[in-house]
């Protein structure tokens, strides 16, 4: 009997495919680098052909490892979030670039939208803010700049990472499911699917759009000759609504926080729209059966490449598991202070123009010093955050996180020191794909409900808080002075 699911995880900066037993063991594995075309100051593309060439070589490669394709019954599709994909829908082929959700080329349009008093529209209808991160605005600026999208007529499809992996698995289905669409600033996020006033402002034709669909399902087949036989498609999430699905966060007040490219913090609010007062994001956590359950979001968009930013940029390291010996190394950051704003700052403060700052130097600064500010930075970060969720009534008494970086223990005891409470940790840290192999296997049938996939989480670690109020109110002060320095 086939009972087990092939995980495609397409993120940021690399491709995994993994294959799970239902008890979330992974089987099989394997990655491939995707390249980051960077054409200009705040521009940051993806090229969509390479995004399908290392998914079809992954997925070949993990069913090599397993022999054949006959016990797998779902593929689960788990993706980077607001990077938009045009397409040729005859042939699958890309029109153009793929516009990274890191991406600044919009701000201009973001800011005479607030200045005309869009935002609060905007957020009442998306859940989100105006910022050039959302997919809505970089939509509208590649039909303006790019003829050949223009040219492309009924041939033009437009799409989430997810939308288009389905297209080109399929031979030719056009969906995204709820949690990717909720990312666009296009989707009512309260219920119903693309809004029109929203399209209108950002300029997107409805019809190059997909249709919106669950999270879980079956949304259709594999190509049979792509991997020997037709597979079902029955998992589709955003990378941080998988991790937290992944993470079990199925009970409202539950939170993740999931250290990959940026840092992604949700707290699970059940069937509750949430309404941030405080600059948080109301995101669409999954969509089953029609029924939508959301979750309140603080996006951060430096994390991981912070670390990669200091290897290849500033050659300061040479690999990044270099940095927890560097942290441990010295005894405090000697006052020096570095705030990631390396494309503007999200989450809570919003400010695209932002520049990254390093402070506090020195004769006395060592390498060390500067690595264990990179590091710290995580953790004040996610700080800011969670005084924003408490600020909005969801005060963390656990952070669940995961993620590349979460594997440093040296940044797990720093999160539960500086944020005051446990930090939980799963042996098993790649939790967006299993987020996405419990819904492809509760669509394809191998689960009932979530709660009966979430045993696929496993084992977890925790890290107890042990720091003293007065090394956190430091750390803080010299924290937010940096922060105003970046913001300019
Ligand atoms: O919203 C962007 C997010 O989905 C990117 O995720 O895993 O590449 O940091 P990741």
């Amino acid at each position: 009997m086939a009972d087990r699911v092939l995980v495609i995880d397409e993120g940021t900066t690399s491709t995994r495919a993994m294959l799970f037993d239902a008890s979330g063991n992974v089987l099989a594995s394997a990655q491939a680098e995707l390249t980051q075309g960077y054409p200009g100051p705040g521009l940051v593309e993806h090229d969509a052909a390479e995004i399908w060439d290392k998914v079809l070589e992954t997925c070949r490669a993990v069913i090599a490892q397993a022999g054949d394709a006959d016990g797998i019954a779902a593929i689960g599709i788990t993706n980077q979030r607001e990077t938009v994909v045009f397409w040729d829908r005859e042939t699958g082929e890309p029109l153009a670039p793929a516009i990274v959700w890191q991406d600044r080329r919009t701000a201009d349009i973001c800011r005479r939208l607030k200045e005309d008093g869009e935002e609060p529209g905007v957020r009442a209808l998306s859940g989100l803010l105006l910022d050039p991160y959302f997919s809505g605005s970089k939509i509208g600026w590649a039909l303006e700049h790019w003829p050949q999208l223009r040219e492309a007529g009924t041939r033009l499809a437009i799409g989430t990472v997810e939308s288009y992996l389905v297209h080109r698995l399929t031979g030719g289905l056009h969906i995204s499911d709820a949690t990717n669409a909720s990312r666009t600033a296009l989707m009512a996020i309260g219920s119903g699917g693309w809004d029109d006033g929203l399209c209108d402002l950002f300029r997107v034709p409805r019809r190059l759009l997909p249709e919106i669909v669950d999270s879980a399902g079956r949304f259709g087949e594999t190509l049979p000759e792509l991997f020997g036989r037709a597979i079902p498609i029955c998992g589709l999430a955003g990378d941080q609504q998988a991790a937290s699905i992944g993470q079990r966060c199925l009970t409202p007040g539950d939170t993740k926080a999931t250290y990959g490219t940026g840092a992604f913090v949700l707290t699970h609010t059940g069937t509750t729209l949430p309404r941030s007062r405080h600059r948080l994001l109301g995101t669409v956590a999954w969509q089953l059966g029609g029924a939508r359950s959301y979750a309140l979001e603080g996006s951060v968009f430096v994390a991981g490449s912070l670390v990669k930013w200091l290897r290849d940029s500033l050659k300061l390291i040479e690999s990044a598991a270099e940095t927890e010996g560097l942290a441990r190394s010295v005894t405090d950051n000697g006052g020096c202070y570095l705030v990631p704003a390396l494309s503007g700052l999200g989450a809570p403060h919003w400010e695209p123009g932002a520049q990254g700052v390093i402070a506090g130097l020195g004769f006395a600064t060592s390498r060390a010093h500067v690595v264990r500010a990179a590091l710290e930075s995580m953790a004040h970060q996610t700080y800011d955050l969670k005084a924003a969720f408490a600020a909005d009534g969801f005060d963390w008494t656990t952070l669940r996180i995961d993620g590349g970086m979460a594997a440093n223990d040296w940044i797990a005891q720093d999160l539960a020191d500086m944020l005051d409470v446990p930090v939980e940790r799963p042996a098993f840290i790649e939790t967006t794909a299993v987020g996405a192999a419990m819904l492809a296997g509760l669509g394809c049938g191998l689960f009932g409900k979530l709660d009966e996939a979430a045993t696929m989480r496993g084992a977890v670690d925790e890290f107890q808080p042990a720091a003293n109020a007065t090394l956190r109110d430091t750390r803080l002060a010299g924290w937010r002075k940096a922060v105003t320095a970046a913001i300019g």
